[in-house]
């Protein structure tokens, strides 16, 4: 299954460089470039909300509110960080992110939920071997037991409620951990359970070194997706193939 959505993200690469710069000519029609906060130019793909309805794309709206540019994704909000447009990526951040190490996300949002979704792709698609991973993915455990492992940091000084849904959470899950990177299966012991993966594309020096402040301060950094991969649109045949 994985590796057919990998052949069909292959093949519809392919179609959209191809097709990239004919379509992003056409759609510069005479728009002023809009800002929000530490946002300075908002222009082709994006749209603010109240930009004339002809610039940008509706797919890649934006709303200012308070001077922060956000939207919204898998239904959460996330605070745009940054727009690169020389290499097609924009950064988000967790909206409800705080200035304290055991601040966690609240909502899961990793490679798994951009396989379809259009707008926005995973991979660095400037880069010459397609679908390297722009990315970290940050997985946070939570077991009934200690658990004694070099790969994971202990959380459990942490409120577990920062991040654990209602589900996932139940008292008997006392410890509680994180992970930055791949985890395996394997890695997960009996009766864990994995609450939530976020991702980062903070720069780590070594993620097998790393503290929990580094860990919040990646969060607050953010992730970064590609729009490059965007016209898809133009293709739902492959998409829902
Ligand atoms: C763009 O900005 C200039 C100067 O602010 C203004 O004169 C012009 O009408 C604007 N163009 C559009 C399409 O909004
Ligand atoms: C904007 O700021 C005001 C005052 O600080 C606050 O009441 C409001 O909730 C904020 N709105 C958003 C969307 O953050
Ligand atoms: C975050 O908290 C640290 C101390 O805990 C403080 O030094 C820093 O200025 C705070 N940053 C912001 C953006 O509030
Ligand atoms: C795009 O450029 C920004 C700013 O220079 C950089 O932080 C980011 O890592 C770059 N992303 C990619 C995929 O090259
Ligand atoms: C993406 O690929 C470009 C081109 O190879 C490279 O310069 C850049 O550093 C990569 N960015 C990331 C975040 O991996
Ligand atoms: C955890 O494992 C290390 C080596 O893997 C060992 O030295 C240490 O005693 C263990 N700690 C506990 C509490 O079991
Ligand atoms: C979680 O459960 C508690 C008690 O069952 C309930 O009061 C609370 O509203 C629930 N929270 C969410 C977000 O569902
Ligand atoms: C997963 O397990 C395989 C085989 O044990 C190992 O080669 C690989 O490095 C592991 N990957 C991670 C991310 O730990
Ligand atoms: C881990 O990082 C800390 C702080 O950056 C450093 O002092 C320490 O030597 C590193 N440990 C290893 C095993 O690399």
């Amino acid at each position: 299954m994985l590796r057919e959505i990998f052949l069909l993200e292959c093949l519809s690469a392919l179609i959209i460089v191809q097709l990239l710069q004919t379509s992003s000519a056409s759609h510069n029609n005479q728009c002023n470039s809009s800002s929000c906060g530490k946002i300075p130019i908002i222009s082709y793909p994006f749209r603010l909300k109240e930009d004339p309805k002809h610039c940008g794309d509706s797919s890649y709206e934006l709303v200012c509110e308070n001077n922060t540019a956000s939207l919204y994704l898998n239904s959460n909000k996330y605070h745009v960080q940054a727009i690169d447009y020389l290499n097609f990526t924009i950064r988000f951040a967790g909206s409800a992110l705080k200035n304290d190490s055991c601040s966690f996300p609240q909502y899961s949002l990793s490679r798994y939920n951009f396989y379809n979704n259009y707008p926005y792709s995973m991979y660095n698609l400037t880069k010459s071997e397609y679908f390297a991973e722009l990315n970290w993915p940050i997985t946070f455990m939570s077991c009934p037991y200690p658990v004694n492992s070099s790969l994971f940091l202990e959380t459990s000084h942490c409120d577990n409620r920062f991040y654990a849904s209602n589900a996932s959470y139940s008292s008997t899950r006392r410890y509680t951990y994180v992970k930055v990177g791949d985890l395996n299966v394997s890695d997960v012991r009996d009766m864990c359970s994995i609450d939530l993966i976020v991702m980062t594309s903070w720069p780590f020096k070594d993620v097998n070194n790393i503290s929990l402040s580094e860990i919040h301060g990646s969060l607050i950094y953010g992730f970064e997706l590609s729009w490059y991969a965007g016209l898809r649109q133009f293709f739902p045949s492959v998409i829902t193939a």
